[in-house]
């Protein structure tokens, strides 16, 4: 039996072992999502070798609302960790312009991002170890969120193949831990609730929530829907007996009326579930009039939406995003 305290303790000294300290010591990258595997892996890892530690983080322009600002404040400002943040926003739309083909989106993606840090890596003059927020259930089922083994439904998005390719040694300080023991291990670094219990996020962000092709405009549209959708679930408590909630932006226009004139606009889907560990997932039955009033206020308050459905498909025979 042990405590989170001790677990801390234990694998400083096991990154200090492995990494080095001080003039022979090692340099480690650490790509940060904004999620909570990286976030924890990255913080312990400062704690054990300071700044040896640089980590990036790729605005690639498909995250939410204020996210990169949130991670600039956490790091920066809070931790005081070194931070090199990479504007990709116009390579990535670039990029994505013309693809509307889910797979295609994923892989491409995955690829640009994997180029963009490999980027960073060499201007920051290369490092010896990647860092990665690997967790227990990811080292002993790689394909944990396909749906199942043989068939692969959604090509998964993260950096594996980097450390091969960049000759980097990997430094997982979370490999022994569940989410669950992730999260307890983040508070005792000092990450508040809200922060530790954040739902999770996938790699390819808002492209995989906007079917059809994505664009600049489109992706600020789904942000504004997402972030009052989010905040009416946080005001009504319900955010943490939530898995996963999120807005999906529909390539169907559709019509309606404001005041007195017509409007042609977008449909805008909301999805919530319930799981444990997103292989199967339940829909959360919201009450009516919880879902009204997230209705009217985006179509209120979002230019660009004028229609606002429910999604009631559970995990299997639907996945949890869109696409
Ligand atoms: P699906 O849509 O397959 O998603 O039911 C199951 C869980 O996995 C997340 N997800 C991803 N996470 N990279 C990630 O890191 C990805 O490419 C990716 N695709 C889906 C999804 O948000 C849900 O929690």
């Amino acid at each position: 039996d042990w405590t989170m305290a001790e677990y801390r303790e234990t694998k400083v000294a096991e990154i200090r072992e492995q990494v080095g300290v001080g003039e022979h010591g090692g340099k480690v990258i650490c790509g940060l999502s904004g999620g909570v595997d990286s976030s924890v892996a990255a913080i312990l890892i400062h704690e054990a070798i300071g700044d040896q530690l640089t980590c990036v983080f790729v605005d690639h322009g498909l995250l939410r609302m204020n996210e990169r600002e949130q991670v600039e404040t956490l790091f920066r400002d809070h931790y005081n960790i070194p931070l090199v943040v990479v504007d990709a926003e116009e390579r990535f739309m670039a990029g994505l312009a013309g693809v509307t083909d889910p797979e295609k989106k994923r892989k491409f993606i995955g690829g640009e991002f994997i180029a963009v840090f490999e980027e960073e890596a060499k201007k920051l003059g290369g490092a010896d170890f990647l860092a990665q927020g690997t967790l227990y259930p990811d080292v002993i089922e790689s394909v944990s969120f396909t749906g199942g083994p043989s068939v692969t439904i959604k090509s998964h998005h993260n950096v594996g193949g980097l450390p091969e390719r960049m000759n980097m040694k990997l430094v997982e300080p979370l490999r022994e831990l569940f989410k669950d023991e992730v999260r307890e291990l983040g508070r005792e670094l000092g990450l508040n609730d809200q922060f530790v219990g954040r739902h999770p996020f996938p790699g390819p962000g808002l492209a995989i929530r906007i079917p059809g092709e994505v664009d600049k405009a489109r992706c600020d549209i789904l942000r504004k829907a997402d972030a009052i959708y989010l905040e009416e679930i946080r005001n009504a408590g319900l955010y943490d007996a939530i898995w996963q909630a999120f807005a999906v932006l529909l390539p169907v226009k559709t019509v309606g009326v404001m005041g007195d004139h017509r409007t042609y606009d977008s449909v805008c889907a909301l999805r919530a579930v319930t799981s444990t560990d997103g292989m199967t997932a339940d829909v959360y039955p919201f009450d009516a009039q919880f879902l009204t009033n997230v209705a009217t206020r985006i179509v209120n308050e979002v230019k660009g939406i004028n229609r606002v459905v429910y999604d009631y498909t559970s995990k299997p025979p639907g996945t949890i995003e869109w696409e």
